[in-house]
């Protein structure tokens, strides 16, 4: 049995984790966010850094306390992303040189296409509501995989609210063979759960919708699952 902190199994491993959530400016003192914390991400890169891996941390409005540890570990460069356009930038120039790239961060889907210069006022509105004309974000875990280094391995995650119609699971099988990715994380979300709690469950997918780990406990033992998952598929 592995002692935990003492597997070195990442050694030697370029990883880019990209976490927390995107932020997409209205104005200069608003903006479009989501409810990710960044702990999981967080998590996968301490998780990580500790088997032995070279990680650089994207991070997108992570509080600074739950950033700290990852902050303070030899092994993590963290660099800090505003919106998904940074975001993109961040991890697709440190994508070029890694092993294993996993996006865990809430990207947002949308940004507003005219971002106004001074605050938004109710006074110029002139009128019972305003419409803010929203323009789609590249998406960057497409660009990942669509430029994907010989040997790579990229891993998507994905927040998903079950629905009536489609089980989690058919979502995220679809999402999968979508996205291209080789393993989607999928985790289950609603209005009072997945977010800022310590406690995770996740459903790991591969390309091909086999479910290859179903991880539940805290964010740093479903993220070492993740790597365990990883490395699983790595020497297949
Ligand atoms: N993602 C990304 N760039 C975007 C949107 C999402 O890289 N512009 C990544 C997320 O970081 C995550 C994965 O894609 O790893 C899945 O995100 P998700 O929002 O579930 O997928 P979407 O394709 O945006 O589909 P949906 O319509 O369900 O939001
Ligand atoms: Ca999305």
């Amino acid at each position: 049995l592995a002692i935990a902190g003492r597997r070195r199994d990442l050694a030697g491993l370029d990883v880019v984790v990209s976490a927390g959530g995107t932020r997409e400016p209205i104005d200069p003192v608003r903006f479009i966010g989501n409810r990710s914390s960044g702990k999981q991400g967080v998590a996968v890169a301490l998780a990580a850094a500790d088997r032995g891996a070279d990680v650089v941390l994207v991070a997108a409005h992570v509080d600074d306390g739950v950033l700290a540890e990852a902050c303070a570990h030899p092994r993590i460069a963290v660099r800090r992303a505003g919106t998904a356009a940074e975001l993109a930038e961040a991890v697709t120039d440190a994508a070029a040189a890694a092993d294993v790239v996993v996006m865990a961060a809430a990207v947002a889907d949308y940004r507003v296409s005219h971002v106004a210069e001074r605050k938004l006022a109710k006074e110029s509105a002139g009128g019972p509501g305003i419409t803010l004309e929203l323009v789609e974000n590249a998406d960057i875990l497409a660009g990942l995989v669509a430029s994907r280094r010989a040997g790579q391995t990229v891993v998507g995650f994905a927040a998903e609210t079950p629905g009536e119609d489609e089980t989690l699971l058919d979502r995220g099988r679809r999402k999968a063979a979508r996205k291209g990715v080789d393993l989607l994380a999928v985790n289950e979300v609603g209005w009072t759960s997945g977010f800022e709690a310590d406690e995770n469950a996740l459903v790991v997918l591969a390309r091909s919708g086999e479910v290859v780990a179903e991880p539940r406990g805290s964010k740093r033992e479903v993220a070492d699952a993740l790597w365990d998952a990883v490395l699983g598929i790595r020497v297949r």
